[in-house]
């Protein structure tokens, strides 16, 4: 069959690349969608089941730093459009290791823009998929696309560095890139070391939701189906060589997101709920909000449709219905981590 469009998403086994690739897939029969990603521990071969047959679908298992690899899929691929999700993603784990975040984030970014570059077949858009964590943490200001990046840990730091590299080459040679800044996104099959997942998983366990530190930490949460939607009206409508923050106005400490957590698993009455919540120490450093403006998403016509309540009612469910989905993963690692992000 004859496809109109190739598109490789990197990092597609993830949580949000997964529901990336689903999306592509299904909605696009007459495009074909490759997804290349190591499977790294924060993956679960059920999260594509529903769409690993289709005949618009490639999975290539590998790494985007192998450079031999990576060249050798844009030399026989005709690639046409890059998702550049693939990315060492956690925090607390980017203060343990940071060479390897280093490693994949920014040298991975770096061989991908050298072999989409350099491909016979010129790719139409590059989309790297950022986050709002390179502006470092604000109080009061609200960042837009212009705000400087002060990243302030190691993963936001390989972020930002990734992102100049990414910029480089729409400033060098006019590669048609498009950058994504997102808040934090949340939904079904996000690995259990990421806040939500990490309270629903304790709390189904019978274990107490861990709150790191006494600071009043808020987080901006987008859900997974309203990122998937800024991504795909960017490819269509987005400006190359241009920056897009992609949030929300749900703001929600994360005090307040354990309570309410607390009281839709456990169904408590208000007076039980802080049994269900263990304060453990913090960080040195943490930020404690990224507020940013979304308006020249807006102005292509972007909104996020799914509402908090519906969104997290929707994930609390899936979590409940599907307890052994991370299970295995889980175990393989020993207990799951007071520590979250
Ligand atoms: N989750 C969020 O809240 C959020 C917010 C803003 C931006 N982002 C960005 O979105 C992207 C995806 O995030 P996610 O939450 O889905 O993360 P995730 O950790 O669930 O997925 C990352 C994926 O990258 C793959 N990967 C890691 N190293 C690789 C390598 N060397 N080669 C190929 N694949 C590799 C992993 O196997 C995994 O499938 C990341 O770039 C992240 O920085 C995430």
């Amino acid at each position: 069959m004859d496809f109109n469009r190739t598109v490789l998403v990197t990092g597609g086994s993830g949580f949000i690349g997964s529901h990336l690739v689903a999306s592509l897939v299904t909605r696009h029969s007459d495009w074909r969608v490759i997804n290349l990603d190591i499977l790294d521990y924060c993956c679960s071969s059920r999260s594509l089941e529903s769409i690993e047959d289709r005949a618009n679908y490639t999975f290539i298992r590998g790494d985007v730093c192998n450079s031999r690899l990576v060249n050798h899929i844009f030399r026989t691929e005709n690639i046409d459009v890059i998702f550049h999700l693939a990315a060492k993603t956690h925090v607390e784990s980017s203060f343990e290791s940071p060479s390897s975040f280093q490693r994949v984030n920014i040298d991975g970014t770096g061989v991908l823009l050298g072999a989409a570059h350099q491909a016979q077949h010129q790719p139409q858009c590059f989309i790297y998929v950022s986050t709002d964590e390179v502006y470092g943490a604000s109080l009061d200001q609200v960042f837009d696309e212009t705000s400087p990046l002060r990243p302030s840990n190691p993963y936001s730091a390989t972020k930002a560095a990734a992102e100049y590299l990414v910029r480089s080459y729409w400033d060098k040679h006019k590669f048609p890139i498009i950058i994504t800044r997102s808040n934090n996104i949340y939904g079904p099959r996000q690995y259990t070391e990421k806040v939500i997942p990490r309270f629903l998983t304790l709390l189904q366990m019978d274990k107490k939701c861990t709150i790191q530190g006494s600071l009043p930490k808020s987080r901006h949460f987008l859900h997974v189906d309203d990122a998937v939607s800024a991504f795909l009206l960017l490819l269509e409508k987005g400006i190359v060589g241009e920056i897009y923050n992609v949030g929300t106005s749900c703001e929600i400490p994360i005090i307040q997101l354990a309570r309410e957590l607390v009281q839709m698993v456990k169904n408590v009455p208000d007076s039980d709920v802080n049994d269900w919540l263990e304060f453990v120490p913090d960080r040195p450093r943490v930020d404690l909000r990224y507020p940013i403006k979304c308006e020249k998403l807006q102005q292509l016509g972007w909104r996020a449709e799914v509402s908090w309540a519906e969104g997290i009612r929707q994930t609390v469910k899936w979590y409940h219905d599907n307890p052994d989905f991370w299970r295995e993963a889980i175990e393989n690692q020993g207990p799951i981590s007071s520590k979250s992000h």
